[in-house]
């Protein structure tokens, strides 16, 4: 009984606590604006829109306007060196910012957080703040000491934090497409990527947050979500009493249910765990887009075994003839890396033949950077020289583009159903959106037609990359 009151009391006093910091963080976040840049893959964009809530809560303000904002943040990528120089860059630009207006705070969020760390509140004194992609909840603390000017830092990655309880402020949308975070980290060990480092590991999030979050996009208006997550196919969620499970089939199955004309697209997924049930899936609803991201990265066996990516040549190709089989009308892309440790020219010529043979409607492509801490850069010389790997990249975007232009002109002529998502982005006079390959579509505007909507429309010429038509 004691024991109880006790209990109780602390728990009084810690509420009691929770609400004085709760009023001296409305006292300092008053009429206070935060600016937050985005880079890396959409995981990144849509972290950026759980933390605008988080500082929302706080009463922080969202602005596009980096010189009008209290708090300047950048949510950064570590994938290649490439997207670590460009966060340096701006790095040096909010320091301009801070010079003109101090006590403008500055926070680093996101991949390059745990590797960088301590070089980034230590050499670079502009930044106030640090904090991983797992410990966006500390934020409002952190954002308050840094307001008393004290530097802090979690980094802390989680087994559980999924987010799922966290409404995403929507930032820089369209209103009708967003993104959806189904999974956190990533298991599996590719030699050469950081993510597993820097996102930690692997875990799903709790379905019915997920269709809740949906159906609040969808009445809200949006008519598009994307699932996201490093390895879609992987997603697995246990009741934690009834331990009955939700895969990712099923969990899109849910989704697809929620109403017809709520498009959905996901990425990525991995070739080993892609099963044709997924496909089936894909095939029984027609608001599922056929359209899959599978990334190859290497076409050669030995490289794929170097590479730690636990599928072989043969595999990936069995996959590919699978999902053609299943579902004949569906665009497939790809990732690609040239120059990976000891390749070979023969090998490389099969990174080309895969290219043929899965026949991508596109893919992002890419030469080897090595990741520090990583596998690879453990235990594989780095020994392809810088030409050799940017001539081999020439030599497979070359060969993209010319596929993705024969997958174009091929279908010039016929009709799709496209969801408008606004003005194109060289004219007014034009509207922008995809089809179900998720190949991007300009055409001119016509009385009756709107942003959100769907409509019909006919190819009439294209270039590699887009699609010109006309709605009929
Ligand atoms: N989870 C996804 C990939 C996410 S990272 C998958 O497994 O396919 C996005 C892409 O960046 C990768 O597919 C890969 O092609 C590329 N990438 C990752 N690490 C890289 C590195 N060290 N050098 C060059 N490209 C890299
Ligand atoms: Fe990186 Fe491989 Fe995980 Fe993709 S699946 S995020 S490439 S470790
Ligand atoms: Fe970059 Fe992190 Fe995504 S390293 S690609 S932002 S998971």
């Amino acid at each position: 009984m004691e024991t109880n009151t006790i209990d109780n009391k602390s728990i009084d006093e810690e509420k009691q606590g929770d609400v004085f910091f709760q009023e001296q963080l409305a006292n300092k976040a008053a009429n206070k604006h935060f600016y937050i840049e985005s880079y890396g893959c959409a995981m990144n964009f849509s972290d950026s829109e759980i933390v605008a809530s988080i500082l929302g809560e706080m009463g922080y303000a969202p602005t596009k306007e980096m010189d009008q904002s209290d708090l300047i943040l950048i949510n950064t990528c570590s994938i290649r060196e490439k997207a670590e120089d460009t966060v340096r860059k701006r790095l040096r630009i909010f320091d301009k910012v801070k010079k003109k207006k101090p006590g403008t705070l500055v926070g680093v969020l996101g991949c390059m957080a745990e590797r960088l760390k301590h070089k980034f509140l230590e050499q670079e004194k502009l930044v106030d703040m640090v904090v991983g992609p797992d410990a966006y909840r500390s934020l409002p603390q952190l954002v308050s000491e840094a307001i008393d000017g004290d530097k802090g830092l979690n980094v802390l990655l989680s087994r559980e934090e999924t987010y799922a309880d966290i409404s995403p402020v929507r930032l820089n949308s369209n209103g009708v497409t967003a993104f959806i975070s189904i999974m956190r980290g990533c298991n599996n060990m590719c030699s050469f990527c950081i993510v597993p480092f820097t996102r930690g590991r692997e875990r799903s999030r709790e379905p019915f947050s997920i269709v809740a979050e949906a159906t609040e996009l969808f009445n809200n208006g949006y008519r598009e979500v994307t699932l996201l997550g490093q390895n879609v196919d992987s997603f697995l969620w246990k009741h934690p009493e009834t331990e009955e499970t939700v895969n990712f089939a099923q969990l899109m199955e849910m989704v697809a249910k929620i109403h017809p004309d709520l498009r959905i697209r996901f990425s990525t997924s991995h070739p080993k765990d892609i099963t044709d049930e997924v496909v089936h899936t894909m095939a029984k609803y027609e608001n599922i887009c056929n359209y899959i991201h599978l990334p190859v990265q290497s076409g050669n066996s030995r490289i794929l075994k170097l590479m730690n990516r636990t599928y072989d040549r043969e595999w990936y190709e069995e996959r590919v003839k699978s999902i053609y089989n299943i579902l004949p009308d569906c665009a497939i892309s790809s990732d690609m890396i040239s120059g990976f440790c000891t390749e070979t020219e023969e090998e490389h010529q099969d990174s080309l033949s895969i290219i043929e043979f899965a026949n991508y409607s596109m893919s992002y492509m890419f030469f080897y950077s090595e990741r520090p801490g990583t596998l690879a850069a453990k235990k594989y010389e780095d020994d392809i020289p810088l030409a050799v790997k940017k001539r081999r990249l020439t030599e497979i975007i070359n060969l993209q583009t010319a596929i993705s232009l024969k997958h174009n002109e091929n279908i010039v002529g016929n009709t799709y159903k496209v969801l408008i998502e606004g003005n194109s982005k060289k004219s007014d006079l034009d509207f922008k959106g995809r089809t179900t390959h998720n190949k991007l579509v300009n055409f001119n505007k016509k009385e009756g037609y709107k942003a959100g909507e769907y409509c019909m429309v006919k190819i009439t010429s294209c270039t590699s990359a887009t699609l010109r038509g006309e709605i009929v």
